[in-house]
């Protein structure tokens, strides 16, 4: 495997972006690939075997153009996939997952809220992660249908999206959670609009800068960070229609982005 490589990273569609972006600043010299899966997102409502065919067939697609490593920008995906993904593929695979432990290591309350799709809050993966660091800590895990597709559409603080995240928001604050965990990919974009509707004292936390490191640190483990000096490229792929994507895409990263069509097929579910 060849250092200069890209690195594929994918998402349901345009949240794992929030990903790319810690990435970029992280790694300027990297290229890196990114695939929104935009023509089967939400994966918040899709079958764990849906998912897991997916994320199988876009790392194979990522594979096929060369990458080195294999970012699941997609809490949703590394609940339902990342083990098959391990299994299938020998290439370093990272995943996300919510930022629990970081969360009850900053409680004062001693309860923590967490946002995320319901495929990510009822996976057995998710249960694990409780089990695993809660001691006495109250985790209050919080579906949020129809968040991801606000951002999907590039709706960041319309109507919508406030409606939906006063009523997901409310249980955890009548409760006194006052830390906030991003547990999808899509939400960082709409942490302005939450920072509005929530108490200033109130932590929000974005795992985003943890799987940056963590790849950083496997690249490095395996000699396989870029050694050239120039600015790394991207490459934008979707399932999804190519314009629109490629209108959300720019307004969230707030520069003028083109994108491929992705040569896949959807698998039967
Ligand atoms: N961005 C995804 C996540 O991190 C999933 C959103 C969705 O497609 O439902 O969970």
């Amino acid at each position: 495997m060849n250092s200069n490589h890209p690195i594929g990273i994918f998402d349901s569609g345009v949240g794992g972006l929030s990903v790319l972006q810690r990435i970029r600043a992280d790694l300027p010299h990297e290229t890196l690939l990114y695939v929104a899966d935009s023509g089967h997102a939400p994966y918040g409502d899709k079958s764990a075997p849906f998912i897991t065919q997916r994320a199988a067939a876009i790392t194979r697609f990522l594979l096929e153009q060369g990458a080195k490593a294999i970012v699941v920008a997609c809490n949703t995906a590394t609940a339902a996939a990342i083990a098959n993904l391990r299994r299938q593929f020998s290439i370093p695979i990272i995943g996300i997952e919510p930022a629990v432990k970081p969360a009850i290591a900053m409680t004062r309350s001693g309860v923590i809220g967490i946002l995320a799709t319901g495929q990510t809050v009822y996976s057995a993966k998710f249960a694990d992660l409780i089990n695993r660091h809660r001691q006495q800590t109250q985790v209050l895990a919080q579906p949020c249908p129809g968040l991801a597709d606000c951002v999907e559409h590039g709706d960041l603080n319309g109507p919508r999206p406030t409606a939906l995240l006063n009523r997901y928001l409310q249980p955890l604050i009548s409760q006194k959670a006052d830390i906030l965990v991003l547990g999808c990919t899509h939400y960082p974009f709409l942490k302005p609009l939450i920072e509005r509707l929530v108490d200033p004292e109130i932590i929000i936390i974005d795992p985003s800068a943890a799987v940056s490191r963590q790849l950083h640190r496997r690249l490095d483990e395996l000699r396989l960070l870029a050694n050239s000096k120039a600015p790394g490229g991207e490459h934008y792929f979707t399932s999804g229609c190519t314009e629109y994507t490629a209108r959300v895409i720019s307004r969230l990263l707030d520069r003028t982005v083109t994108l491929e069509p992705l040569p896949l097929t959807s698998p039967l579910h």
